[in-house]
């Protein structure tokens, strides 16, 4: 099979899903009127300090406040990435080239703009505060497809990343039910768009790649790995440090970036996510930046 006839019928079976699965934005989680709190809102081991000696010291109280917030930095970090998403979704719709996969960019927009009423409710309702976005974006000159390109390697990377958190929460007893929900509901709708972003990716890869100089192809790599980077240091956020009531956030987000064990966390969360980037000659996510020696 050509390679847009593929992709044409994955988008196909992936619109079929979507319907399928299609749910009302405002009846699928429980949203208390107020939260208990101390109780665990972020799986212990994907709070970002943990495993590090400013860890050790907290309390059990401290370490649920804490997960708290990082609970509002993660939700606010799937704010921010999904809204440059919906507006690179919209931008996409019908233009030529993308035809075969106009129909199902209608779901992945309409999907994503759920997913964000849900992570804004929470924020807003409970926390009274989304966090700005700390991320850098590099703009770059573009040779023809590479916009493309690096837009839906970009989405690929963060929803990636984003799902193996989704997925380990949502299944986490531990949690508060309205921060279960919120994890399991994402993961449930990711599932169809992390099918998406891998045909797509290798698709527009197989279809530009070979009409760009070697010095295009570096330049994609670089501004990827600098994505990817970028990315991980949205996990370290001063402000939720502060918010949970800790001393020195900055510091503190610098000693956890360079600590070990969560270099360890980010490399092999990455290789495992994103390994296939490698396969495709994308990005050798190995070779990344994410903190320590390589
Ligand atoms: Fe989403
Ligand atoms: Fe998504």
């Amino acid at each position: 099979m050509a390679p847009a006839d593929a992709l044409a019928q994955t988008a196909r079976r992936l619109c079929a899903s979507s319907r399928r699965a299609y749910q009302h934005p405002f009846g699928v989680i429980d949203w208390p009127e107020a939260l208990e709190r101390p109780q665990w809102f972020t799986s212990p081991e994907l709070v970002s300090l943990h495993a590090t000696p400013a860890w050790e010291v907290l309390g059990d109280d401290e370490r649920q406040e804490l997960s708290f917030w990082e609970a509002v930095n993660f939700y606010s970090l799937n704010i921010h990435g999904e809204k440059a998403l919906m507006e690179g979704l919209a931008r996409r719709l019908h233009r030529p080239g993308l035809e075969e996969v106009t129909e199902y960019l209608h779901h992945f927009l309409d999907e994503e703009n759920k997913h964000s009423i849900w992570f804004g409710t929470f924020c807003r309702r409970y926390a009274g505060r989304i966090y700005p976005d700390r991320t850098l974006s590099f703009p770059r000159d573009h040779v023809p497809g590479e916009d493309d390109v690096l837009f839906f390697a970009q989405v690929a990377i963060f929803e990636e990343l984003v799902d193996r958190y989704n997925s380990a929460m949502g299944r986490d007893g531990r949690l508060a039910p309205v921060a279960r929900q919120i994890n399991a509901n994402h993961h449930l709708e990711e599932t169809r768009h992390l099918v998406f972003g891998r045909h797509v990716v290798e698709h527009l890869w197989s279809r530009h790649r070979p009409g760009w100089s070697d010095e295009t192809v570096e330049g994609v790599r670089l501004h990827l790995a600098g994505y990817l980077a970028s990315t991980w240091r949205a996990y370290y956020n001063p402000d939720a440090y502060r918010d949970a009531g800790l001393a020195e956030p900055h510091a503190l987000a610098r000693r956890a970036w360079e600590h070990p064990a969560t270099i360890d966390h980010r490399r092999r969360l990455s290789s495992t996510a994103l390994g296939w980037l490698g396969d495709l000659g994308v990005l050798d996510v190995g070779a990344v930046d994410l903190g320590g020696p390589r």
